[in-house]
């Protein structure tokens, strides 16, 4: 049964959310043109290892943090390098509260246990210090693995309203108070900060789409108060000390009770809201009728956003509805030179969008900036063939405001925005005004309408690929950039063309599906990938999924940590101290082929792991 559920990208893929056109200036652009955009660029070689010499030695960063790097490997087991150390700090299940019962692994918990403890599938993740200098971690649990969160079950599947609850409870946020204690890290458990954020928590609304009758539901008839996170896959946090949670595939939990007869409107169409009726397979909607799109049609209007929560938990969280709605991988704060916060996003969907927000309002250091991302403009990005782009304004595409945030990949088409590899997470430098994104991949590039495009060059992008931009005058305001990339991903022990990568891929860090991508504190890029872990074909040599450590001055790549079978690695943070780097473990066994962090025959569950190194040195 479990054979015959989905991921979210092959739900997707199956049903092809209507796919945007791409502006005549973009498209058909050939592989010609893509050689010599890339050498203009000054990524001179995509040949196979030609670029840097074999690195078996001690790499050096810019940080002055030196590791061996790690070999691509497929143990069940966290790899890091020696001289560091990996503890498992928090698991799927594990009680955030007194009173309630252990992980059980043959039930895999209740609807009410799993309320009360951490969720499924960490992903996106920060550590906040608060009030007195508590230690506060906010994760996101983006999504449950039907096969194992179900795996109890003869049918392998959600069948009882206890476990659609239970799935449901599994999802949204946790925010949990951590404590160092004889240099392991652990839970505070019953600490006033722990709780969880859910699919049935309230949310405030805020921005364009307030009020607006695209919202409106009979359970809200005003369009001001919603219901429920879900689907958070990466966040961002802001200098206010806030934690932005981004709403990612909210898409595949709806569905319709009319079935195969039921017909999607334009808009349903584009974001992927129940296709022929159907969802993933949550049956989220057997217990909650919101979740019934003929029912309830604007209900998933009301989500796709990015939500901002107080670590504290004194002030509601807010659905931040002028960051506009589509598919949010992260949400990237960096503030301008004149004081507005600006946040970058990309909509994870082959062929969507990268996108910017500039606030109105300027930071206060040390104010009440609770309001700044109420309010403010929302750009799409264009790249053009010699280098350089801009940010287009979504107020340009001639719709009313709320229907711009409710349908911004509707308005950013008509903008003209590139279409993208499937943007992921973008960091922004902390020293200098440079950005990053990561394009996971898209396999689907070059056709369907995705023509190749001077930013999207490869065919068939399997591998994926790191672009960055400079903003015109040092200014992430700035309304134009050049970019060039930073890394293509390939593998140049079968490949020598196109598909062996950038010069800085060599046999010994190659890798594929960057996703999640943060820059520490000193300026060093880390790369996490969410991609295929077969180990095999295209992917030989790669091992499992990993964690790598970018040079952004010089392109070097070293791989630093390998991640258990089935995993994927997201989610990155740091102590106050910077001398313990927090990371996520998210789906180990997703195919049911890992018993990892509790080894035996037990049920793989997602983890946060401190990662040290054994003289007590800063990581970060
Ligand atoms: Fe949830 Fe795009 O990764
Ligand atoms: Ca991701
Ligand atoms: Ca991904």
């Amino acid at each position: 049964m479990t054979d015959q559920i989905l991921s979210f990208d092959e739900f997707d893929d199956l049903h092809a959310p209507e796919r945007q056109q791409e502006s005549e200036f973009q498209a058909i652009v050939s592989r010609r043109s893509f050689l010599k955009g890339t050498s203009a660029l000054g990524l001179t070689a995509f040949v196979a290892a030609a670029g840097l010499p074999s690195k078996k030695a001690m790499a050096k960063t810019v940080s002055g943090l030196s590791f061996q790097p790690v070999a691509a490997n497929s143990t069940d087991d966290i790899t890091v390098p020696p001289g560091f150390t990996s503890q498992v700090v928090v698991r799927w299940g594990d009680p955030l509260v007194s009173g309630i019962a252990e992980f059980d692994h043959a039930t895999r918990g209740s609807a009410a246990t799993q309320l009360l403890s951490w969720g499924d599938n960490n992903d996106g993740m920060d550590m906040f210090v608060v009030d007195d200098g508590r230690t506060v971690l906010v994760c996101n649990h983006e999504y449950t693995n039907i096969g194992v969160t179900f795996g109890n079950n003869p049918e392998g599947k959600p069948v009882s309203d206890d476990d659609v609850n239970k799935g449901k409870a599994a999802h949204g946020l946790a925010v949990v108070e951590l404590i160092e204690r004889n240099g392991q890290w652990e839970t505070v458990k019953d600490s006033p900060y722990n709780r969880r954020i859910t699919p049935d928590s309230e949310f405030d609304v805020v921005g364009p789409a307030r009020g607006s009758d695209l919202i409106k539901t009979a359970a809200d008839p005003e369009g001001v108060k919603i219901l429920g996170t879900f689907n958070n896959c990466g966040n961002g946090s802001t200098p206010w000390g806030t934690y932005l949670a981004c709403e990612e595939n909210f898409n595949s939990y709806f569905r319709s009770s009319e079935g195969e007869a039921f017909q999607q409107t334009a808009e349903l169409k584009r974001y992927g809201v129940a296709p022929k009726g159907k969802e993933r397979g949550y049956n989220w909607a057997q217990t909650d009728e919101r979740f019934d799109v003929s029912k309830h049609p604007n209900e998933p209007n009301r989500h796709g956003w990015v939500v901002e929560v107080d670590p504290t938990g004194r002030r509601m969280p807010k659905k931040l509805t002028a960051l506009g709605r589509f598919k949010h991988e992260n949400a990237e704060v960096t503030i301008a030179k004149d004081g507005r916060a600006v946040v970058y996003s990309g909509d994870d969907e082959r062929g969507e969008f990268l996108y910017k927000f500039v606030s109105v309002n300027r930071y206060v250091p040390g104010g009440d900036n609770w309001n700044l991302l109420d309010e403010g403009e929302l750009f799409v990005a264009k790249f053009d063939e010699t280098g350089r782009g801009e940010w287009v304004s979504l107020n340009g595409a001639g719709m009313s405001a709320d229907e711009t945030m409710v349908f911004a990949r509707i308005a950013a088409s008509k903008v003209g925005a590139t279409s993208m590899d499937r943007p992921e997470w973008v960091a922004a430098h902390p020293k200098k005004a440079e950005a990053y994104v990561a394009l996971t991949n898209n396999s689907r590039r070059g056709t369907e309408g995705q023509a190749v495009n001077a930013a999207n060059p490869r065919e068939k992008n399997v591998y994926g690929h790191i672009l960055r931009w400079i903003p015109e005058g040092g200014d992430h305001a700035a309304t134009t950039f050049k970019w060039d990339f930073y890394v293509m991903a390939g593998n140049p022990t079968i490949h020598s063309d196109v598909y062996a990568g950038s010069s800085n891929i060599t046999p010994d860090n190659m890798f594929n599906s960057p996703d999640g991508i943060k820059f520490d504190s000193e300026g060093n890029l880390w790369i996490q990938t969410d991609g295929n872990y077969s180990n095999a074909k295209d992917f030989v040599g790669m091992g499992n999924n990993q964690m790598l450590l970018g040079d952004t001055e010089t392109g070097e790549i070293h791989r630093f940590m390998v991640g258990p079978n089935e995993c994927e690695i997201t989610g990155l943070t740091w102590s106050p101290d910077k001398r313990t780097m927090f990371v996520g473990i998210q789906h180990p066994g997703e195919k049911k082929n890992s018993h990892w962090p509790d080894g035996g025959n037990l049920t793989p569950r997602s983890a946060v792991v401190a990662v040290r190194r054994t003289d007590g040195g800063l990581i970060g």
